[in-house]
């Protein structure tokens, strides 16, 4: 009984094979397809997600309203707590400036995107060492924080999403430190060759998130990522006050970030069980740039693996369950890129400066917070200043005559599989945020365009502590 019911499974199977074999022309191969087949019956594991928010501070509120609302689009698909580790500040949700105490928003008059999102790595514990420690699984690395971490096995998927400030190669974790990309593609080199997942997607959005991966990230390990830009542009802001769909009146600051409600938003609106990273790709994209002022521009860009994981459904790694959807857009006033108009696209860096100024002319005439508004801006504005300058100087010092191809805003070709490089550059911050202070967003995408053409032209580490030194005789004290 049991040997002719399985001679009629596998005589379906083949009949079934050869069919779709003629149907597709031959264009793919009877193994391809028999990978396939037994690939969309043979579900993955459990899925994981890993969540991070690179900034603090509350003129970056959607930097960690990003993470909340992801939190809430797994949690409604799905995924189990134990199984999505969260690391952000939290300093936003009770911040005084918070009109809303207890509560942040992801879009203008949507839900409360906080409710229930796991504490796991919050203040200090945002940092290289632990990020490095839950993508590896490795609990005892953990320092503070819950110890949940990526512990996954050969069956898993993992979806990896990171929101914040970057720069060329770099990707910020508060003033605790960076990731650099070699390291990140090597952490996910090493979780492969560890059999520690079947399949991964991630999604970055900062500016320069393209240089995370770009020319770094194999096709073959079964990583597909997406990020907000490419590696010398910039990401933007949205729902930000006098846009289109700005927040209501008195709102400050940025509910959300272009690309990241982009992805959530499609996430949200379609069938997760058959909508792929494929189309998913595509909506982002188209939504990033239409209607758009050439100066304001992002483009979604894609690495890795974009055949098999390309085609997988987006419920392979956010869930399926549209049931329990929390963040259902009904109330109108969700995102429609035929009306937004891009022309006023906010620049991550520049969307701080705005909070700053509106702040700033919302505070009465005269009071307290008036004059605490002003010095909060004109800080900001000198800070940039003086980071301008001392970056300038520092190319100056260093390259005299040639000193303008080096702050030339493109990237040099470089080889990034040379381990050399990513110790230049790595001892070139070090090298700035001991003598001059710790660098400020801005003066991160500043500095590490420099620094790639430094490292390029193959700078001395004498060199740069000669002119650096000089440079920063006295140590900036902003922190
Ligand atoms: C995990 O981290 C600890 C502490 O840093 C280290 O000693 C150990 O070698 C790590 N384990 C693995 C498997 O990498
Ligand atoms: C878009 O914004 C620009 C700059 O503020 C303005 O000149 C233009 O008229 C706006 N277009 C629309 C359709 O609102």
């Amino acid at each position: 009984m049991k040997g002719s019911m399985s001679y009629w499974v596998t005589l379906i199977v083949i009949v079934w094979m050869s069919v779709m074999v003629r149907k597709s022309k031959g264009v793919r191969s009877i193994k391809d397809q028999v990978s396939q087949f037994v690939e969309d019956r043979v579900p993955l594991g459990t899925k994981w997600a890993f969540l991070v928010a690179g900034s603090n501070g509350f003129e970056n509120y959607r930097h960690q309203a990003n993470v909340c609302h992801a939190y809430q689009v797994l949690k409604s698909g799905g995924l189990k707590d134990e199984n999505i580790i969260v690391m952000m500040f939290d300093d936003i949700a009770y911040h005084p400036k918070n009109p809303k105490r207890g509560v942040i928003m992801n879009r203008p008059n949507g839900p409360n995107v906080y409710r229930g999102v796991p504490k796991d790595y919050t203040g200090n514990n945002v940092n290289p060492r632990n990020f490095f420690a839950v993508l590896s699984g490795n609990k005892s690395a953990t320092i503070g924080g819950s110890g949940k971490v990526l512990n996954t096995n050969s069956h898993d998927s993992i979806f990896i999403y990171m929101s914040g400030h970057g720069a060329v190669h770099v990707f910020g974790l508060i003033n605790k430190g960076d990731i650099w990309a070699a390291d990140l593609v090597n952490a996910l080199k090493k979780k492969h060759a560890a059999l520690a997942y079947k399949k991964m997607v991630i999604y970055i959005e900062s500016c320069h998130s393209g240089s995370m991966l770009e020319n770094l990230l194999p096709g073959n390990i079964g990583i597909y990522a997406t990020t907000a830009s490419k590696v010398n542009e910039n990401s933007y802001a949205m729902y930000c006050p006098g846009t289109p769909y700005s927040p209501p009146a008195g709102i400050t600051f940025c509910l959300g970030d272009t690309y990241s409600i982009s992805w959530m938003e499609d996430s949200e609106t379609s069938k997760r069980s058959t909508h792929t990273l494929y189309r998913q790709y595509l909506n982002v994209a188209k939504r990033m740039v239409e209607h758009i002022d050439p100066g304001y521009i992002s483009h979604v860009m894609k690495y890795g693996d974009t055949t098999a994981v390309w085609n997988d459904a987006i419920g392979k790694y956010f869930g399926d369950g549209s049931a329990r959807l929390v963040n259902k857009i009904s109330d109108g006033s969700a995102f429609s890129y035929e009306h937004f108009n891009t022309t006023r696209l906010v620049k991550q860096d520049d969307a701080s400066l705005l909070h700053l100024k509106l702040e700033l002319e919302k505070a009465p005439h005269g009071s307290e917070d008036k004059s605490k508004a002003q010095k909060e801006l004109d800080d900001e504005l000198a800070r940039r200043k003086h980071e301008d300058h001392t970056i300038n100087l520092i190319v100056d010092l260093l390259f005299g005559e040639e000193k303008d191809s080096i702050k030339m805003d493109h990237v040099h070709k470089v080889d990034l599989h040379d381990v050399d490089y990513w110790d230049c550059l790595k001892m070139l911050w070090k090298t700035y945020q001991d003598h001059c202070g710790i660098l400020s967003p801005y003066g991160k995408k500043l500095y590490s365009k420099v620094s790639v053409n430094m490292c390029n032209v193959g700078i001395s580490e004498t060199q740069i502590i000669a002119a650096t030194s000089q440079a920063c005789p006295i140590k900036n004290h902003i922190s």
